[in-house]
């Protein structure tokens, strides 16, 4: 298959997938059993796994939606990040950050720091795929369904240049 100039192949089907999402599922429902998580699925590329993920959720739980922004600061350090969305309900709760796919794991110490900060019970994260960056940095990820090498991959969400989000397997590339 071909996006763009890259050439893909089929990777992890839809159905190990699933099974691997009903998984994680069955061991949230256990680790949060007297509580009421809210889950904060990451936009854009976590919303068919988040989706997916909280249909096998059993326990009670909230979901919300959000955005992390990337902007140039006044200094040349790079791009800082910040979480867009996040709703005054999700102060003091539980907080589960729903994510596609941890590469560096640069995005997330922020997010996670940030939402330490506004007093927050507890914050772990499920995340679909972990790249070996993030492995070898021993991110903090609580939930992980795929640890995978320094692959590019589409589908299920995730996109090449907003492409490729719609197809129900994950394809690696092949260049
Ligand atoms: P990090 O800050 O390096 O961990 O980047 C994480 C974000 O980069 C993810 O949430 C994705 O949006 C994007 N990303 C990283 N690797 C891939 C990939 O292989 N395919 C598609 N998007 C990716």
């Amino acid at each position: 298959m071909k996006i763009k100039e890259l050439e893909f192949e089929k990777f992890i089907s839809e159905a190990d997938v699933q099974k691997k999402v009903k998984a994680l599922a069955k061991q949230i429902n256990a680790d949060y059993k007297d509580k009421t998580p809210v889950f904060l699925p990451i936009l854009n590329g976590s919303f068919m796994f988040a989706s997916d993920l909280v249909k096998e959720v059993s326990i009670p739980c909230r979901v919300s939606f959000v955005k992390v922004s990337s902007y140039q600061g006044t200094q040349t350090t790079g791009q800082l990040k910040t979480l867009l969305g996040l709703e005054e309900s999700s102060f003091n709760q539980d907080l589960i950050i729903i994510e596609d796919i941890v590469d560096t794991g640069l995005t997330l110490q922020k997010i996670v720091e940030e939402l330490r900060s506004l007093g927050t019970k507890s914050v772990e994260v499920v995340s679909l795929l972990r790249k070996k960056p993030a492995r070898d940095k021993n991110m903090e990820t609580k939930y992980v369904g795929f640890e995978i090498e320094e692959e590019f991959v589409v589908g299920y969400g995730l996109d090449y240049d907003g492409l490729g989000r719609n197809l129900k397997d994950i394809y690696k590339s092949t260049n």
